[in-house]
């Protein structure tokens, strides 16, 4: 039996009067990089804000680790090891990269000293030690998007939702962005990875979940949902045509 870290089952949640989510089902496999994919406004983020309890759903469950998640604050789901980044970058623009970070590590870390301790090593990993010192709020996306990695891995999760850290970086960041995560996962953290950038998702995915219109549409091995017809019409942009051929 699979170990899953992870147990979507049934979620869907009403916004405005509008279905935005209808019978969601997603499982990750512990260790394993899950990829989501969907056309703009399919309900992805949505997915993400329901896990990481920054929203609430009209029903459904959410069991992390076996345990459910629903009803809990994102503070507490941060700490119990899940943790996401945010499409829209957060991080608190008045402060330099390497306090960002600081305050991340801190969700997990009883003192300053003790946090400190993991930073230096993720602004290695993340090629952000030249910027150590920059003020947030100034850096261009690129930038912005590894220090949002950065920030929510100081928190030494056990699984992280990342939702298009790959957005916005150019051709070598999306390689060492791929190779960071691929790293991330070998190194026993479990990763769901929302990605527009067909290539790098079915790339570093085991796993791949399709989700249109609120619905599942499909999910399987990453040649399996290229090759899915549903997942074709869904998908006669670029993106697509990039993987199929
Ligand atoms: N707070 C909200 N109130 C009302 N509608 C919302 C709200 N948040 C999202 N929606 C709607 O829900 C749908 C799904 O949005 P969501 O952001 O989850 O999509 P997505 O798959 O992440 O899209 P993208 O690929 O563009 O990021 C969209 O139609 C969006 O307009
Ligand atoms: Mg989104």
């Amino acid at each position: 039996m699979t170990d899953n870290i992870l147990e979507v089952k049934d979620l869907s949640i009403s916004l405005g009067g509008l279905k935005i989510l209808e019978n969601v089902n997603l499982t990750a496999a512990r260790g394993e990089i899950t990829g989501v994919i969907g056309p703009n406004g399919a309900g992805k983020t949505t997915l993400f804000n329901i896990v990481s309890g920054f929203m609430k759903p009209t029903s459904g469950s959410v069991k992390f680790n076996g345990a459910e998640l629903i009803g809990r604050l994102p503070e507490r789901i941060a700490k119990d090891g899940l943790v996401r980044t945010f499409q829209k970058v957060r991080g608190l623009t008045q402060l330099s990269v390497r306090e960002n970070v600081l305050v991340g590590a801190l969700n997990r870390r009883k003192t300053v000293r003790e946090a400190h301790e993991l930073v230096d090593p993720l602004l290695e990993q993340l090629g952000l030690m030249d910027y150590a010192e920059a003020i947030t709020g100034a850096l261009p996306i690129g930038l912005r998007k590894r220090l949002e990695v950065a920030r929510v891995l100081a928190a030494e999760p056990e699984l992280v939702l990342l939702d298009e850290v790959m957005g916005g970086l150019v051709p070598s960041e999306v390689q060492a962005m791929m190779d960071f995560i691929r790293q991330l996962a070998d190194g026993g953290t479990s990763v769901i990875l929302i990605e527009h950038h067909m290539k790098a998702v079915m790339g570093l995915s085991s796993h791949v979940v399709v989700l249109e219109r609120g619905r599942n549409l499909a999910e399987g091995t990453p040649s399996q949902v290229t090759q899915d017809p549903g997942v074709l019409t869904a998908y006669l942009g670029e993106g697509y045509q990039h993987v199929a051929h």
